[in-house]
């Protein structure tokens, strides 16, 4: 007993003993109210993930504590972020579906030593707010800098922009205005509408108004994304031949069934496509399908949440289940994997993930439903955010 204890007690001085733990992982998203389904394909990513790898990590067993946050709320996802922490001793905070959320957890992290894991929020700056902090989604400068090629490579030369007035909607704007010019084409407007806008026709009669060939257009997924696609439609600018340019947020697979016909058709460009053909996405798909119960509500959300579920796993396998932010984070710069949309990498200077990004159009199934069906790959895209930043 003596020399178990004498042996014990030396392990944990050089640091490596090992015991059985529970390791908490507090995950902050909307998992109520309108932005609920983005919420529930956070869980569906993570269930599959350990339906897939199992609930444990070495000796240590893996407990998810979700926190829900509507709406951006930074107020909200402070106070939650500090009672995970505080409270519930989480040794690792992750989600964060809006950017003002994730800004405003980011400054407990240094001192609480916990990383953040961003499964979705995409304004580039994020990373730049802590060392803690690694992303597993998309920034906005990142999948909106490749439609701009695609608009002027397609023969439009004017566009008018309309953003969500807060940061991936600003970084949308930069990025497409930047790739768009450069291409040689002109942003002749550029909207700025309130993250709360919901009735778009006055939108739809300003692009009418500008004269411009098409639209680039930014909003985060949701009724938001919903209501303007919708509203685009109907308000026959697509009739009038007004083209339609935006990121993927925009055409996401849980609207499709109701934007029906009239989403066929529409290119965009992302990271992530529930379509996506391999191996790897298919096993995820089935398993995430499994958990979220009914396949028409799967969408990108589910695989920021997966991979970021591999990160943390990762973190948790080079700490030993240690509290180490530092070293947590350190272990997963420059980490590659195959990810359900292709190969990935968390760039080591950023903290942000490296990936192909797809230009896709709204397709037809044999079986009636539409899907995003990708048509051309822009190979290991970094995130130009950050380097225009600087
Ligand atoms: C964000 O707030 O960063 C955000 C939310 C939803 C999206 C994209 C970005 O679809």
């Amino acid at each position: 007993m003596k020399t178990f204890t004498i042996a014990a007690l030396a392990a944990a001085l050089l640091g490596g003993v090992a015991h059985a733990d529970t390791i908490k992982v507090g995950v902050v998203g909307p998992f109520s109210g309108p932005f609920a389904l983005q919420g529930k394909n956070f869980k569906a990513g993570i269930d599959a993930y350990m339906a897939l790898n199992g609930n444990t990590v070495g000796d240590d067993t893996i407990e998810i504590i979700y926190r829900d946050i509507p709406t951006a709320d930074p107020a909200q996802s402070k106070a939650l972020s500090q009672e995970l922490v505080v409270k519930e001793g989480v040794q690792y905070l992750a989600g964060f579906y809006f950017t003002p959320d994730a800004m405003a957890a980011t400054p407990l992290l240094e001192q609480a030593n916990v990383p953040m894991v961003v499964m979705n929020a995409a304004t580039s700056a994020i990373v730049t707010k802590s060392p803690y902090v690694v992303r597993t989604s998309f920034t906005t400068w990142q999948t909106s800098t490749p439609i701009a090629k695609v608009a002027f490579d397609g023969g439009t030369k004017k566009v008018i922009s309309v953003v969500s007035d807060y940061g991936p909607g600003v970084d949308a704007e930069a990025a497409f205005k930047a790739g768009f010019e450069k291409a040689g084409g002109a942003v002749v407007e550029a909207i700025r509408m309130p993250l709360q806008t919901n009735d778009f026709s006055p939108i739809m009669q300003r692009i009418k108004d500008s004269g411009a060939e098409g639209v680039f257009a930014f909003l985060p997924s949701g009724p938001t994304t919903l209501g303007f696609v919708k509203a685009f439609n109907e308000n026959g600018l697509k009739d009038a031949g007004v083209k339609f340019f935006a990121p993927g947020d925009l055409t996401q697979e849980s609207d499709l069934p109701a934007l029906g016909e009239s989403a066929l058709g529409l290119q965009t460009t992302f990271h992530y496509a529930v379509s996506h053909g391999s191996a790897e996405n298919k096993k995820f798909v089935e398993a995430a399908v499994k958990a979220i119960g009914n396949p028409a509500e799967l969408s990108f959300p589910s695989v920021g949440a997966y991979d970021g579920m591999h990160v943390i796993y990762k973190m948790i396998e080079a700490t030993g289940g240690e509290q180490d932010a530092a070293k947590a984070v350190e272990a997963v710069k420059g980490l590659s994997w195959e990810s359900p949309r292709g190969p990935v990498t968390i760039d080591p200077e950023s903290r942000h993930i490296t990936q192909n990004i797809y230009l896709r159009e709204v397709a037809k199934a044999e079986d009636g439903t539409y899907y995003n069906k990708e048509i051309q790959t822009f190979e290991k895209q970094g995130d130009p955010g950050l380097a225009a930043a600087k």
